[in-house]
């Protein structure tokens, strides 16, 4: 990992990351190893599992996840890998089964975890200790977390922070209204680069640009923690009505809350700026609360509206290609055509996303060039990319260096 530190020691401030951290498999590996594998990561809304049996599987890197509701209503996560032969044990992208039984010579477990049968394994096999691994998982109020380290980092800490801004918005009462995954041909920092700031938005974003306003405040990070006073005034108000909205950041930089307003008079990410639910989801009684904003880096990033909610997961695919899943948040009872019309709820997100993949994709090409060279982040409008790059750089040398950092 010499050539990594040494490109993390040479990285120029504000600057644009060095090309290898955006192309090489290397550094990809690093990042899979040092960030990816330990750090808490976000899966799904809980919502998602409404019924017994019912399952998700994802991928993160090199590791294949199951998440399913038991029977007691807990929702918990294995590694998707049998204790047999290791083959896959739940093949969909999601369902629902009885129970878990594995493909190849059908093994089959509990929605527990717990190995139930397996024929033929001779009078010495104990069945107790073949039961499929589990994975670290936390639901934070409606959304599911997972981490695949052996010992997870602590997680109570972004609970405590994100628990009063989220309780307003219900997510336990939600149900999935729409999901939509593609890949963009870039690495993942500048799939989160490109989140980070919105200088690219009044080229880029003509429907997006009718609801979240132009003003770097509302996407960046003040490097000194200043606040407006326009800015505080609405963080106050929405306070005063029961919604908590004060910027607040982890002393790491990995995750963030701050209720934004949105550009007036929009309440919500349509195309007129109107609420897209009129059966909203969550308690937010002020319709101009705007939208709350949460990261948690590497992972996911959020808007809870007060009508509406919405999640995005970003899952590095390869040094060049990052998954997202964007999922769209509506209270359980709405229902489709009446309280809601799916394109109208849509259409701003999808149009937005699409633009993203396509600049992201764009910048990717042009880092591939060998005439790339870093170059300086904008002060004003790209305060919150430093931020990111700042804790990534952080993350992975602290996790690189774990002896200097027992020493410090
Ligand atoms: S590998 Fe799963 S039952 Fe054999
Ligand atoms: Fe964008």
């Amino acid at each position: 990992m010499a050539n990594i530190h040494e490109l993390l020691a040479h990285r120029a401030p504000a600057h644009a990351l060095q090309q290898p951290f955006y192309v090489s498999q290397d550094v990809y590996q690093a990042d899979l190893e040092h960030i990816f594998y330990r750090d808490w990561l976000y899966a799904i809304p809980a919502c998602q599992l409404i019924k017994t049996g019912s399952y998700v599987t994802m991928r993160v890197g090199a590791y294949e996840i199951v998440i399913v509701r038991g029977r007691d209503g807990e929702i918990r996560a294995f590694h998707n890998s049998c204790r047999h032969r290791g083959s896959i044990v739940c093949k969909s992208r999601e369902g629902q089964v009885a129970k878990l039984v594995c493909p190849y010579h059908q093994w089959t477990y509990d929605l527990d975890g717990k190995l139930l049968w397996a024929s033929n394994m001779g009078p010495d096999f104990d069945p107790t200790q073949h039961g499929l691994k589990p994975v670290h998982l936390r639901n934070l109020k409606g959304l599911i977390y997972v981490c695949l380290a052996p010992t997870a980092p602590d997680f109570d800490a972004f609970a405590r922070m994100a628990s009063p801004y989220l309780d307003v918005h219900d997510l336990n009462d939600a149900k999935v209204a729409h999901t939509s995954t593609f890949i963009e041909r870039a690495n993942w920092k500048l799939v989160w680069e490109n989140n980070r700031e919105c200088y690219h938005c009044s080229a880029n974003h003509p429907a997006l640009c009718r609801s979240f306003p132009l003003d770097p405040e509302i996407a960046g990070v003040s490097p000194d923690g200043s606040i407006s006073a326009k800015l505080q005034a609405h963080f106050d108000r929405c306070a005063s009505a029961g919604a908590p909205a004060q910027f607040m950041i982890s002393d790491d930089g990995q995750y963030r809350v701050a209720r934004m307003p949105l550009e007036d008079p929009a309440v919500s990410f349509t195309m007129d700026g109107k609420a897209a639910v009129a059966k909203k989801l969550g308690r937010v009684e002020l319709p101009d609360a705007g939208s709350l904003l949460m990261f948690h880096y590497p992972s996911t990033w959020n808007h809870f509206l007060p009508d509406h909610s919405l999640t995005f997961r970003v899952t590095p695919i390869s040094p060049m290609e990052t998954e997202v899943t964007t999922t769209w948040l509506v209270h359980k009872d709405a229902v489709e055509g009446v309280d809601y019309d799916l394109k109208r709820l849509t259409e701003v997100w999808n149009a937005t996303n699409d633009e993203d993949r396509e600049i992201t994709e764009t910048n990717q090409r042009g880092i591939l060039s060998p005439a790339y060279q870093p170059g300086p982040y904008s002060p004003d409008w790209e305060s919150g990319v430093i931020q990111f790059v700042d804790w990534y750089a952080g993350s992975l040398e602290r996790s690189l260096t774990p002896l200097a950092i027992a020493a410090e």
